[in-house]
């Protein structure tokens, strides 16, 4: 038989991971790097789900700068989507891409008025309005006490007295040239002068704080976003694209399909050079059918999600566990594996991995967050505060897509519903909980004997006998959960 009939009908909690002999001083030593597609790496093998109630702009930026991945979702105008993409795009690690700038014959007044309302320590600034064209800086401590008529470029430093830097600066030269010239901001330009980018010594010392973060070449945040494949995706993708995605998701429900076939051949045909994420599926062959067409990694998960309702109404599912494991044999190691959907401990995030995942998409447990669209309100029975958890084919997300004059007519013509809404527990930000995944998943690798997450992926996938304890009985089940 193909696949081991350890991994049948199971899911997390019929498994834990068996010790073996440990080689690290600290766990705070074991590196958690894995392979998110086949041409990304995150350092935080944690992806956000591209759910209108957990991947937005603010979902996208905390994930990336803490090492994860995520995708926008799509529940909204391709506009708002772009927008949102382009947004996290902006927000470099340590360059800001856009800074502001304003022209050399701007009265005084003005720009302090800007420095004032943008709460900046200064401003870029370009020979006129919009060329881009960098003519000098003017830091607040070049602002005159009075003479406010006078123009921008009687007060700042000129071009011929500023450093700068090409595109593409590491953060550790960037640095060393700051320290060299005893300037708090270094403007980054082009071979034509024109601007591309500004190094401010507050970004950088922020970024210190952020080791782990999912960059780029040109130290930007990476981020996903979500299309469909069918009607308007074409024009999502190009926009999504446009916008500088780094990773493109196509997700329908039933990923090995005929509909996705020809969603993938058109995507590929027009964007052969994108990243593209395909799912999702729950079996091997689903697995394989992605790999084949050209995905550069495969979302696993067919009905474990917490706003699923797809096992109870159709009748249709793959436990999570054996889903991971099909997928983990059809892809044969050609490109990595998302397994996505019902993770409730951090401890099941560690299993998914040993089994075949290569990284765990979560939904529910970062959805009460600050970063999580939505707002946060009070349940009045309970009086806990709540965030909103949907399954993206639930009527009110479904409603949210569309406008609302004809509701009846929206549901009725869409798909049938198979997730529902969900209150989730208001926790705070989602900072802390990626430190938390972070450092269980480190006990993890030190308690497995290894010091990688992915030798000991390597490792256990190769061989789950050695790494799982299976079929734990009702009362090993009761001794390791019941608490
Ligand atoms: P969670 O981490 O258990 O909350 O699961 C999140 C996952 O649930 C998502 O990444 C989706 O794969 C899945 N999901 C989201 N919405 C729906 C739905 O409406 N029906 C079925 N599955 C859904």
């Amino acid at each position: 038989m193909w696949m081991e009939e350890f991994f049948k009908s199971v899911t997390f909690e019929d498994f834990l991971i068996r010790p073996h002999h440990g080689m690290l001083d600290s766990r705070k030593d074991a590196n958690l790097t894995m392979q998110f597609s086949r041409r990304i790496s995150i350092k935080t093998p944690i992806v956000g789900a591209n759910m209108d109630t957990v991947t937005g702009e603010n979902m996208m930026k905390a994930l990336s700068l803490n090492g994860c991945f995520g995708f926008i979702h799509r529940n909204c105008s391709i506009e708002k989507e772009a927008r949102q993409v382009a947004a996290v795009k902006r927000q470099q690690s340590f360059i800001v891409a856009n800074p502001l700038a304003v022209g050399k014959n701007m009265p005084i007044k003005e720009a302090k008025r800007i420095v004032k309302i943008e709460k900046v320590s200064g401003l870029l600034v370009e020979e006129s309005p919009g060329s881009g064209i960098l003519a000098g800086i003017l830091s607040r401590r070049d602002f005159p006490r009075d003479n406010d008529e006078k123009l921008v470029s009687e007060f700042m430093t000129p071009f011929d007295r500023l450093v700068t830097a090409k595109e593409g600066v590491s953060l550790e030269e960037a640095e060393r040239v700051m320290y060299e010239i005893r300037k708090e901001k270094l403007p980054i330009i082009d071979e034509n002068g024109k601007i591309r980018g500004l190094v401010t010594m507050k970004d950088l010392e922020k970024s210190k704080h952020f080791p782990y973060s999912s960059i780029d070449s040109r130290g930007r945040l990476l981020v996903g976003a979500t299309i469909g494949a069918t009607g308007d995706f074409m024009e999502r993708a190009a926009a999504i694209i446009e916008a500088e995605a780094d990773c493109v998701l196509i997700d329908i429900a039933h990923g090995d399909s005929e509909v996705m076939r020809k969603a993938v051949e058109s995507f590929k045909a027009k964007f052969p050079n994108t990243e593209l994420v395909c799912g999702n599926v729950g079996t091997r062959d689903g697995a394989r059918f992605l790999a084949d067409l050209g995905a550069d990694a495969v979302k696993v998960g067919i009905g474990p999600g917490h706003g699923c309702r797809t096992r109870i109404e159709t009748g249709v599912g793959v436990p999570q566990m054996q889903a991971i494991r099909e997928a983990y044999l059809g892809v044969d190691g050609r490109v990595p594996i998302i397994a996505d959907g019902g993770i409730e401990d951090d401890g099941e995030i560690a299993k998914a991995i040993f089994c075949g995942a290569d990284t765990v998409m979560l939904g529910s447990m970062i959805a009460g967050t600050d970063e999580s669209p939505g707002v946060i309100s009070i349940n009045p029975a309970t009086k806990k505060q709540v965030k909103k958890y949907r399954g993206m084919t639930s009527p009110d997300a479904v409603l949210d897509r569309n406008d609302w004059e004809n509701p009846s007519e929206i549901l009725e013509s869409s798909p049938a519903q198979e997730g529902q809404p969900l209150e989730i527990d208001y926790v705070g930000s989602v900072v802390p909980i990626i430190k938390r995944i972070r450092e269980h998943l480190q006990s993890t690798v030190s308690y497995t004997g290894q010091r990688t997450l992915s030798l000991v992926h390597k490792l256990a996938v190769a061989s789950p006998y050695d790494y799982f304890i299976n079929k734990l009985t009702e009362a090993a089940q009761k001794e390791s959960f019941d608490r």
